[in-house]
């Protein structure tokens, strides 16, 4: 389908038994129902080193960097689960988006895999606040750099108890609000398209 809304998602976690990983999923269903393309990616899989200029001016820009990047240029928008550390963004997706966000030759637009670009973003954490304050630094970050980001987000505290066996929220509001933050970056995206 032409038309159909092409979404990106992924945690800001590597974790094996990452909670985040556990939420986009929920957040990708909803996407999906509401019509879109979703191509979920696991960061783990596409190693970077931490970014440095030095290292992109002699090296360029890593091959999974690359990969990364081609995927969100591709893509109408993001869905991002983004873990807190230290009240903030984790270094994994700090570093995924500054290396995604250099230009690979001095024709391409700045900012090319961002500029216009929708996303959701949501949190989970074993903590009370869910991730809330680090959503804040995300959000930042994304709207600065091109994106819109959807005014709903969820954050989902004592991740520990939240989640069932299958990986859904045990609480039935949540699980529907989550689903809910994909139905509304499809329908957005739908009516940017
Ligand atoms: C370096 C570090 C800092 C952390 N800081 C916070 C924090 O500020 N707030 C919070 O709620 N959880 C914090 N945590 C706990 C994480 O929320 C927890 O490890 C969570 O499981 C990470 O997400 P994941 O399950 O998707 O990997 C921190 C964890 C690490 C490793």
């Amino acid at each position: 389908m032409a038309n159909q809304p092409k979404i990106l998602a992924f945690a800001g976690s590597a974790r094996d038994a990452s909670f985040n990983k556990k939420l986009v999923k929920i957040a990708i269903e909803g996407a999906r129902k509401a019509g879109a393309e979703v191509n979920y990616i696991d960061l783990k899989d596409y190693p970077m080193p931490l970014f440095d200029q030095d290292y992109e001016a002699k090296k360029g820009i890593p091959e999974n960097a690359k990969k990364v990047k081609k995927m969100m240029v591709e893509s109408d928008g993001f869905l991002i689960s983004a873990p807190e550390y230290n009240s903030s963004i984790t270094p994994l997706l700090k570093n995924t988006i500054d290396w995604a966000s250099r230009a690979e030759s001095k024709d391409e637009p700045p900012l090319s895999a961002y500029k216009g670009k929708c996303a959701a973003i949501m949190s989970a954490s074993p903590g009370g606040l869910g991730g809330l304050r680090g959503l804040v630094h995300v959000r930042s970050i994304l709207e600065n750099i091109g994106v819109i980001v959807l005014p709903n987000q969820r954050a989902i505290g004592s991740a520990y108890d939240a989640f069932d066996e299958t990986g859904n929220l045990k609480d039935e509001k949540q699980q529907s609000s989550v689903e809910g933050l994909g139905e509304q970056l499809t329908q957005l995206i739908k009516k940017l398209k």
